[in-house]
């Protein structure tokens, strides 16, 4: 697959250490979502690199002056998290983002078609163009869910450019789908598996995402 897109996979091995634990299928539902949480965290940290807007000030230590770089607060940040599973992650990702509205998004696919539909949707009429969007998406698996979120964002004022996804488990499948219409998108992930079951279950993947972080 020759991909126009930038799929991020970082090398780290508390990323390593916590996919492990979120496909093991012994693991508890209250860990699977710890593991969900940690991995948000580890996966914003490395999308924000470089992505930030920063401003560059001179200020006063107690002991001399220095220059000094802060996030700069002016620059409006989004956080999208698609509900249901997209939640386990916002928590820590709003620890890297303190500054950032939350936008919540509820998509459900339909188990025999796969198709999504939303139930939820609390994006604004229109984006501040200038808004910088990290969209929480854990599962890429056809791509329809992630497809329907990059719409509704869009459409609202965003250039793709300016959206990063974080994503637990990407699938060829839904990468082939952000490459062609919006090959500007940057995503975070902790692994790229290879493909999708005859029931459009990730494989190995890690399960169904939303009923094993919330317990149903
Ligand atoms: C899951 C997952 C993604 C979507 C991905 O949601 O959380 O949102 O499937 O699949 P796709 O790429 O094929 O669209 P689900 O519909 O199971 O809802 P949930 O998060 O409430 O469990
Ligand atoms: N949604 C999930 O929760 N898991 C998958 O493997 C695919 C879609």
């Amino acid at each position: 697959m020759t991909l126009q897109l930038r799929v991020y996979v970082p090398e780290h091995p508390l990323i390593k250490h916590w996919l492990a634990v979120a496909r093991d299928v012994n693991t508890p539902s209250i860990l699977f979502k710890s593991a969900m949480s940690e991995l948000g965290r580890w996966l914003a940290y490395e999308a924000v690199r470089n992505w930030l807007p920063t401003i560059d000030t001179s200020l006063q230590t107690p002991l001399a002056q220095c220059s000094g770089t802060f996030v700069n607060p002016e620059v409006p940040m989004g956080i999208v998290p698609i509900v249901r599973a997209g939640l386990a992650l916002l928590e820590e990702v709003q620890k890297v983002l303190p500054l950032a509205s939350v936008y919540h998004l509820g998509l459900v696919r339909n188990e025999s078609s796969l198709e999504p539909s939303c139930y939820l949707n609390k994006l604004p009429e229109k984006f501040d163009e200038e808004t910088r969007i990290v969209i929480l998406e854990p599962m890429l698996a056809t791509g329809g869910s992630i497809m329907l979120a990059m719409q509704e964002v869009t459409k609202r004022g965003i250039k793709p450019e300016l959206i990063r996804i974080i994503a637990i488990v990407a699938a060829p499948p839904a990468l082939r789908q952000l490459s062609e219409n919006y090959p500007g998108v940057e995503i975070y992930t902790a692994m790229i598996d290879e493909g999708l079951n005859s029931k459009g279950y990730i494989v190995p993947g890690l399960g169904d995402a939303g009923d094993r972080a919330f317990g149903t």
